[in-house]
């Protein structure tokens, strides 16, 4: 549990198994064929020599669905996934005192950070896979270009891997010339906008996630930055628990309509069909008379599917509540040559900036 701005917020973190199971124990002398076979029979398969056993056992599982499953079809590798999810979840090792307990392990400090008080516990070999890549960009840190710093974002959090359009909004800050008292950043993520913001003279940013692991994560890089009286975050939907108006609004928001049950970290790329509106309504109440939304979007869902609507242009077109300011948009830059094949429609790719302003009555 976390304390920030007055909230207890826990962090969402994999699922260990704590109680005593029923376990095969598996060595590399072994026949990786058999630990796959004790998978299917529903059991679990413990590694308790090496951890590279564990990758020889997931190789043999993959090997086995890829045959069951070699047809191209949407239900079979629908099923190919459902499958091997199921099955090398079952694969476990035991983590003691923060460490993996099998020779060559990778460190992975989110042992200690996530569960600091469980002592003993077992995990599932794809969820260590997903914690060490995670430990390897939060120690190793994401250089952003904009910002000439890096971000070193916290497991379960969003992070942004392209960045024209992070490059747009720092071009339109440095054209700026509104207040910059406060700001508010909306589903602020590792806290790029918010950096950006106050590398450009804003005084004051309030950040806002309904990931509690992105506002808990910040809030360590805040501390450790010494940002405390700068940035203030809030835990929740949207505008959270924000007191304050604004003379700017910055949402970086998903891009993606959602065809599906939102769980964890899909709510940074797919949203809700009311997100938008929502989003809308209350920006309204947290505006100054003279304030302005930027909201950094792409084409991407109407290049990629037919009929998709915009939601920033719907937004407009219906009227009432925000009039356009400006509209900025990029290109992509295209897919490298060997990404290229299956990526056409990168090509036609924009990214775009939308500065909106309350219509006055
Ligand atoms: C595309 S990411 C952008 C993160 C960051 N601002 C950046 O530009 O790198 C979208 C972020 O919005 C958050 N988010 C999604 N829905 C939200 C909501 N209803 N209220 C607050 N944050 C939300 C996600 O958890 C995610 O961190």
């Amino acid at each position: 549990m976390s304390l920030i701005s007055g909230k207890e917020i826990e962090i969402i973190r994999p699922d260990i198994i704590v109680d005593d199971i029923e376990v095969v124990l598996y060595k590399r002398t072994m026949d990786p064929r058999m630990a796959v076979n004790t998978l299917k029979n529903g059991k679990y398969v413990l590694i308790i020599d090496y951890y590279s056993s564990g990758l020889m056992i997931l190789n043999e599982l993959k090997h086995q669905l890829i045959k069951k499953y070699a047809a191209q079809s949407f239900q079979a590798q629908r099923e190919f996934r459902a499958d091997f999810k199921e099955l090398s979840n079952r694969l476990l090792l035991v983590v003691n005192n923060h460490q993996l307990k099998v020779k060559k392990a990778p460190q992975i400090g989110w042992f200690k950070i996530l569960y600091p008080e469980i002592i003993e516990f077992l995990v599932a070999f794809p969820q260590v896979q997903g914690l060490n890549s995670s430990w390897q960009w939060y120690e190793k840190g994401i250089a952003i270009p904009v910002l000439n710093q890096k971000i070193h974002p916290f497991f379960g959090t969003y992070f942004p891997t392209r960045f024209e359009h992070l490059k747009l909004f720092d071009h339109w800050l440095k054209k700026y010339k509104g207040d910059k008292e406060t700001a508010i950043d909306i589903g602020v993520g590792c806290g790029v906008l918010s950096y950006q913001l106050l590398n450009h003279g804003f005084k004051k940013v309030y950040g806002t996630d309904t990931n509690p692991n992105a506002i808990v994560g910040l809030e360590n890089e805040i501390e450790k930055n010494k940002l405390n009286d700068k940035i203030a975050l809030f835990h929740g939907d949207l505008f959270a628990d924000i007191k304050d108006k604004t003379e700017l609004i910055v949402f970086n928001p998903p891009w993606i309509l959602a065809s599906h049950q939102l769980e964890g970290m899909d709510q940074a790329i797919y949203y809700d069909e009311n997100l938008f509106s929502r989003f809308f309504e209350e920006a309204q109440k947290f505006l100054k008379e003279d304030g302005r939304i930027v909201l950094l979007f792409s084409n991407l869902a109407q290049i990629t599917k037919e009929n998709e609507t915009h939601p920033i242009a719907d937004e407009l077109a219906k009227g009432g509540r925000f009039q356009q300011e400006l509209f900025l948009q990029k290109e992509v830059a295209p897919a490298s040559k060997k990404t290229r094949r299956n990526q056409t429609w990168r090509d036609t790719e924009k990214i775009e900036l939308w500065v909106l302003k309350l219509i006055e009555n």
